[in-house]
């Protein structure tokens, strides 16, 4: 599974990008105004340092809006990924600016209905939304593992985002279930590394080894 960074917080990329985390990133509107920067600039800092494909988001919503939105953001760098929000107007953004040969993110995906629009519209990606399923009681791993079995089905090359992720958790069974590729916040990257035994473990040889009353360097 493809790891991507959820953030639009450079520092926090660079960290994970450094010890080789880093996929891929994703952003949105909500991330580009908790950064304070400007979308243009942030994003290009961001497609510099990360090689692999770095989605930036169309704010219009009509379709034609949308493509102009698209194409300038496409400009940005070669590892742009336009993403838009999965609505009729967003499909047809979605179809125009795959054929122009960009790569799409298309968003904001609740059901695997519209999944499968994504696909037949040419997405690149397709980002279900767990977290904010799990917020209304729907098992946001459902979705996943229903689209895994619709595109695998049909062979869609569309690949499957798992976004809006909140936990370790999320992470494991996006795995488990095939999700292509995992975007999510650099806290969540991190806490996979932390297990309550490993920590205990750690604790226990520390003190046997401080009893030895040896050193290694
Ligand atoms: C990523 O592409 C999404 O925009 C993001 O994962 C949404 O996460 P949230 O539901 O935690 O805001």
């Amino acid at each position: 599974m493809k790891f991507f960074v959820d953030t639009a917080d450079v520092a926090a990329i660079a960290e994970l990008n450094d010890l080789g985390m880093v996929d891929g990133v994703t952003t949105n509107p909500s991330l580009i105004m908790k950064s304070g920067r400007d979308i243009l600039e942030v994003t290009k800092e961001i497609c510099d340092m990360v090689s692999g494909p770095v989605s930036a988001e169309v704010v219009a919503t009509e379709a034609d809006d949308m493509i102009a939105e698209g194409r300038k953001l496409a400009k940005i760098a070669d590892n742009i990924t336009i993403k838009v929000p999965l609505t009729w107007d967003g499909l047809k953004a979605c179809k125009v600016l795959s054929e122009e040969g960009n790569m799409l993110n298309v968003t904001l995906c609740f059901s695997a209905n519209q999944a499968l629009l994504a696909a037949k519209a040419g997405a690149t990606f397709i980002s279900p939304f767990i977290g904010r399923l799990d917020d209304i009681n729907i098992d946001g791993m459902d979705l996943i593992a229903d689209i895994r079995t619709i595109y695998d089905n049909y062979d869609f090359r569309t690949e499957i985002l798992a976004a809006s992720i909140r936990s370790v958790n999320h992470m494991t069974q996006a795995a488990l279930i095939g999700a292509d590729v995992a975007t999510a916040p650099p806290n969540v990257i991190k806490q996979m590394a932390n297990h309550v035994l490993t920590d205990k473990g750690l604790d226990a040889f520390m003190k046997d080894w401080a009893k030895t009353g040896q050193k290694i360097l």
